[in-house]
């Protein structure tokens, strides 16, 4: 099983779901550095990108997309397009993995369209067997560690991460996330806590899961 050859299937998937003149929203990580990789050859079509993370606008820039919008000059964007660490059978989603969650999220509250691009390991029934990254205010550690573990999770400080933001980011293990809406407003109202990387509130709304044979749909 070749994971990049399927991430890299959605990626290019999710060329079909971008209008001519639109600003994209892009998200981070290997699974929409295939995406940079596609949107590249229509660059020429579209008014410019909001983009997640300092990671993925280096790469943007590598790729000659130049026009890279403030999130501040939008109110709407008609597509996000993203990965996930885990996805779920309501488009619910753990995201984070590469620490860009909070601008993540931000984009995704913002787009009429969150567009998922996954490989096929991503899809699962009950989120919470990748840890649950939450971004937080760093003097909150401790005091916010010991509101997660009884919540039932064990947090973890990832080690060398300073996110875009200047925080850090707890990585919540063994949290079986039956309620995702609910485990979502719990930690967001947290003090200190900056952004959960639960996105149950606002999930994707179109899956493009690459397979060996081919790119799955799954719509809400
Ligand atoms: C980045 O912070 C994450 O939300 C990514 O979307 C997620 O980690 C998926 O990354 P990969 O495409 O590298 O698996």
């Amino acid at each position: 099983m070749n994971l990049n050859e399927f991430k890299k299937k959605a990626a290019w998937a999710a060329l079909d779901y971008i209008s001519t003149g639109t600003v994209i929203g892009v998200g981070t990580g290997s699974t929409v550095a295939y995406f940079i990789e596609a949107l590249s050859t229509i660059k020429h079509l579209i008014s410019g990108v909001v983009s997640s993370s300092n990671s993925s606008t280096i790469l943007l820039k590598k790729q000659g997309i130049n026009n890279i919008l403030n999130l501040n000059t939008f109110n709407s964007l008609e597509v996000y397009v993203d990965s996930a660490d885990e996805i779920n059978n309501n488009m619910q989603m753990i995201k984070g993995g590469g620490a860009a969650l909070t601008k993540e999220k931000i984009i995704a509250a913002i787009a009429k369209k969150f567009i998922c691009i996954i490989d096929q390991t991503k899809k699962v029934n009950i989120l919470g067997s990748f840890p649950l990254p939450v971004e937080i205010i760093p003097i909150a550690s401790s005091f916010i560690s010991n509101e997660i573990i009884k919540l039932g999770g064990q947090p973890k400080v990832r080690k060398n991460v300073i996110t875009d933001n200047g925080n850090i980011i707890l990585d919540v293990h063994n949290l079986h996330i039956y309620d995702p809406i609910s485990i979502e407003k719990r930690i967001s109202l947290l003090p200190g806590v900056v952004t959960v990387g639960l996105f149950a509130l606002r999930g994707a709304d179109i899956i493009l899961m690459g397979t060996k044979n081919s790119v799955k749909i799954i719509e809400k």
